[in-house]
């Protein structure tokens, strides 16, 4: 309660006083309601790819939903590969020994309300680009290992607000199989799984997965102005191809292809 609404004689200066310390509180309450969104793409075709027209229908929803979102290609940030040395357990607890983008990343990253993570799948798994960014997450880890439902797993280093995470992969096949492995390195993520991700870049393509790119621009919107995504989204945010659909789609890139190679 604000004990200032119930006094009755208070001077302008008070009023204007009070009435200034009550707008504040209002600005804080806003701003604490504010989700941040922090986006990485971790394809190397950055613009080109069809990753970045999935991350950008989704920050799209989530600026409208009120967020403040931020995003980056990986590929144009310096990370360094992880050296194993453990120096950020032992001789500097918390502190890699690269000097680096991941300087910057690793505090806006705890600091994230949700966290989005774009990749295409290369080799049935996530994209190295990204692999080693999560590799470079060491220094936010306690050294100890503790048994978690059922597994054993590092504690945080520092106390991480309620986060969500957004895996978001696209692959080349047409079977959703090939999102296994990435599936299973984000256990806790929301998945936002295209397969054939072509399509996208196809106008009539498009069409027949508006029902996945509505979703998923719905996604960041209930995201960041609720918090949760309904269940009736989250079923269309992983596209399944029926087995007439994959036949077609293998025959038409196979076309595409025979059509590009030269030199036969
Ligand atoms: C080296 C390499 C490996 C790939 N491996 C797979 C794969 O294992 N499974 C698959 O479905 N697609 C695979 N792809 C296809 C990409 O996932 C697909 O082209 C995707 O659309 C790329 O994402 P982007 O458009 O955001 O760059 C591979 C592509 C490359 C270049």
């Amino acid at each position: 309660m604000i004990p200032f609404i119930h006094e009755s004689a208070a001077s302008a200066r008070e009023i204007y006083a009070r009435s200034w310390a009550f707008i504040t509180l209002n600005k804080i309450l806003v701003i604490f309601l504010i989700m941040k969104v922090l986006a990485f793409n971790a394809s190397p075709r950055k613009e080109k790819g069809v990753s970045e027209i999935i991350m950008n229908l989704f920050l799209e929803g989530a600026a409208e939903g009120g967020a403040e979102i931020e995003s980056h290609h990986i590929v144009d940030l310096d990370i360094k590969g992880c050296l194993g040395c453990f120096s950020c357990w032992t001789k500097t607890p918390g502190r890699c020994v690269h000097r680096d983008d991941m300087d910057w990343i690793i505090p806006k990253f705890l600091d994230a309300d949700i966290i989005y993570l774009g990749t295409p799948i290369y080799n049935y798994n996530i994209i190295h680009y990204l692999q080693r960014m999560t590799e470079r997450m060491l220094p936010t880890a306690l050294p100890y290992m503790e048994e978690s439902e059922g597994t054993t797993r590092h504690p945080e280093r520092h106390e991480r607000k309620v986060q969500q995470m957004v895996l978001a992969a696209v692959a080349g096949f047409p079977d959703t199989e090939n999102f296994n492995q990435a599936k299973a390195l984000f256990p806790n993520a929301i998945n936002i799984f295209l397969p054939s991700a072509q399509i996208l870049q196809d106008s009539e393509g498009s069409k027949y997965v508006s029902y996945f790119t509505d979703a998923v621009k719905e996604a960041g919107r209930q995201m960041a102005s609720q918090g949760e995504v309904d269940e009736a989204v989250k079923n269309k945010l992983v596209v399944n191809f029926s087995p007439e659909m994959k036949k077609r789609i293998r025959e038409q890139a196979n076309k595409f292809f025979k059509a590009r190679v030269q030199g036969t």
